[in-house]
């Protein structure tokens, strides 16, 4: 059987790519996002998807109907659901959407399936109570994940809530009332990071004077690191929490020279100037697209500028978790 898709917040085709990753047969029937730059990528990737630039209150039941499709993906927008966004919950006009999709959601018969990425945090939402009953009262089977990819193989860590669902089916993967923290297979440890390190990276990812001087709090990565944080949308405008630095030094000539820059006062001339050694640098986007797992083909058109790459990977999903998860949901 050949699926039809449809990607709602499609932004830059995570969900997309995971589908293709996972080789079960379907087509995209059409992907729906209004931010027009992440919507440049996706038709960049995918020109041959029928791509809608709306909202997607706009879009009315009969018109989903039209288009026959059995399954959902979506990963609906978070911040509503984290501390930065204030954790408004149902109270933050972000969720608008989310809930209009649920109050039409047992309009449309042929759904069989949905898929739906959020943050940790939306587990604890009334947001997700609300999509909760709804699915039952929709009859679907449901069961919820909280995954990181360091789980499945990827050396990156973003942990993030999932739901499968499943309509009138005999589905019995649902095995616990509680948010399962694995997938059920066994995987490989997470491959080095020199397997998607570029080689003669310009000068231009080479960590600024200005943020060395926070050089204390930096998550350092190496070529045979199998980890690295999670990026963010705000990667290189902030270090705190933002994502991994990256250097090609060996862990002992960074513990060496953070020994000696520590002598001096942190942040002070001297202090960056001893750490400049190290040639810290950024990761690029085409490495943190490889560490959300995105195929190698994955491309960014020239057009977008490098924090707007960050920008958008940082909103987007981790492929390898994506595609693991449709296997067990088409199964
Ligand atoms: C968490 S991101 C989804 C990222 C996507 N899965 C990817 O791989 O890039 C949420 C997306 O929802 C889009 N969005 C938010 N509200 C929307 C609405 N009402 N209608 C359509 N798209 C919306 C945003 O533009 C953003 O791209």
């Amino acid at each position: 059987m050949t699926h039809r898709i449809l990607e709602l917040y499609s932004g830059i085709g995570g969900m997309h790519c995971a589908w293709k990753d996972s080789g079960i047969p379907g087509t995209t029937v059409a992907a729906v996002d209004i931010n027009t730059v992440a919507n440049d990528v996706y038709k960049h990737n995918f020109p041959e998807t029928n791509l809608l630039n709306r909202n997607i209150q706009s879009i009315k039941p009969e018109e989903i109907k039209k288009m026959n499709i059995n399954i959902i993906l979506m990963s609906p927008p978070c911040q509503p659901f984290t501390r930065n966004g204030k954790f408004l919950d149902k109270n933050d006009p972000r969720t608008n959407s989310f809930t209009y999709l649920l109050d039409i959601l047992s309009q449309l018969d042929s759904v069989e399936y949905i898929l739906m990425e959020n943050v940790k945090g939306f587990e604890c939402s009334a947001v997700r109570d609300l999509f909760l009953e709804k699915l039952q009262e929709c009859e679907f089977v449901y069961q919820e994940f909280l995954v990181c990819p360091s789980t499945v193989g990827v050396p990156n860590s973003r942990l993030r809530y999932y739901c499968l669902a499943r309509r009138n089916s005999t589905w019995n993967f649902k095995r616990r009332d509680e948010i399962m923290n694995r997938l059920p297979k066994d995987y490989d440890d997470p491959f080095m990071l020199s397997e998607i390190i570029e080689e003669n990276v310009p000068e231009r990812y080479l960590i600024s004077d200005k943020l060395l001087k926070r050089a204390n709090i930096f998550d350092i990565c190496y070529k045979d690191s199998r980890r690295s944080c999670c990026f963010t949308k705000a990667y290189t405008h902030y270090v705190e929490g933002t994502g991994s630095v990256f250097t090609e030094a060996s862990p002992e000539t960074v513990d060496n020279c953070y020994k000696e820059a520590n002598t001096h006062e942190v942040g002070s001339p001297d202090f960056v100037s001893t750490l400049k050694d190290l040639k810290l640098r950024f990761f690029t986007p085409k490495e943190v697209s490889q560490l959300m797992a995105f195929p190698k083909s994955y491309e960014f058109p020239k057009n977008i500028s490098i924090k707007q790459c960050y920008r958008l990977l940082g909103n987007s999903v981790n492929i390898k978790v994506i595609s693991e998860l449709l296997k067990i949901l088409v199964d």
